[in-house]
């Protein structure tokens, strides 16, 4: 989608962090900008900001977990501006852990949060920018987490992973098409998602405390990119319908030390005895 200007988008988590960048990014563009947020008080200050620099925004508050929520909030974006053309699927959490001693209630947060949160934007959103004729992109935020087994991050790994693999199943689809489809794999981006905790519901155990001994928000402020960068990135990559959002290129290293794993299982099972004399089926 090369113009973008008086395009409307929805970003999901776009009061913080990388949403917040695309918001600012996007309205910088001359796009409308309608955020989705579980956060009112920092919703309505991005919006604000927005609209006091010259842009067109405008704030519903929603919860990813919640099909019916981000119904709504799809509903109160035609309303407000008419269609829709963007739909970011960015809203997400971080949750530490490994797969076998994770908290069961964990688990199901960061799923309903990162996997179904997506689901439901994807649900919602896509008919509608379908519907008018005039194209549009999605956008949903994975992370190179979603590209490669992050240690002690089984349950975030899964979400991501997965958000990885719709995201490609939809490219195949909508090849062709007028609809653009990428996958946002950042690497470190110096955000809020350190504390993600302060939005768990009750329904998961509740608000966590920010836990003094975690280093990882350090390391996030201090070696993170700016969430600004990319905002911008995730725009130029919507004008150029680039279908891989990488933010870091330093990290192309995991994902050939990955394929080059994955090629190794394939020569081992050239060489293995079960398969020996077996016509291959192919795809
Ligand atoms: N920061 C990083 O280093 C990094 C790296 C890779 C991927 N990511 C991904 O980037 C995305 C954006 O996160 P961020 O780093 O900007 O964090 P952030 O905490 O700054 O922003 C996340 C936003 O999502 C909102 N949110 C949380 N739960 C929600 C819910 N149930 N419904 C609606 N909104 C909700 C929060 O209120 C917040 O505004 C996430 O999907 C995250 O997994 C982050």
């Amino acid at each position: 989608m090369e113009d973008v200007k008086g395009k409307v988008a929805f970003i999901t988590g776009g009061a913080s962090g990388m949403g917040l960048g695309m918001a600012r990014a996007f309205s910088a563009a001359g796009m409308k900008v309608m955020i989705g947020d579980i956060e009112q008080a920092p919703m309505d200050k991005a919006v604000a900001e927005i609209n006091a620099a010259g842009g067109d925004s405008a704030g519903i508050k929603t919860d990813v977990t919640k099909l019916e929520s981000v119904q709504a909030a799809a509903k109160a974006t035609v309303e407000k501006f008419g269609k829709v053309h963007v739909i970011c699927n960015n809203a997400g959490i971080g949750v530490g852990g490994q797969s076998e001693n994770a908290s069961m209630r964990n688990w199901q947060w960061v799923m309903d949060v990162n996997l179904w949160g997506v689901v439901y934007g994807l649900q919602a959103f896509v008919p509608l920018i379908m519907s008018h004729g005039e194209g549009g992109h999605v956008v949903n935020t994975a992370s190179m987490a979603g590209m490669f087994g992050l240690r002690g991050a089984g349950p975030y790994n899964a979400t991501k992973f997965a958000v990885v693999g719709i995201t490609e199943t939809m490219m195949a689809e909508h090849r062709g098409d007028n609809l653009g489809v990428s996958v946002l794999c950042p690497g470190l981006v110096a955000t809020n998602i350190g504390d993600s905790g302060r939005n768990r519901d009750e329904a998961y155990g509740g608000p966590v405390e920010p836990n003094a001994k975690d280093k990882s928000k350090d390391m996030l402020a201090e070696r993170g990119l700016n969430p600004d960068v990319v905002g911008n990135l995730v725009l130029e990559a919507i004008q150029d319908n680039q279908p891989y959002i990488f933010t870091d290129p330093s990290l192309r290293y995991l994902i050939e030390r990955r394929t080059k794993f994955i090629l190794e299982g394939y020569d081992w099972a050239d060489k293995c005895k079960a398969l020996e004399g077996i016509e291959p089926a192919g795809l």
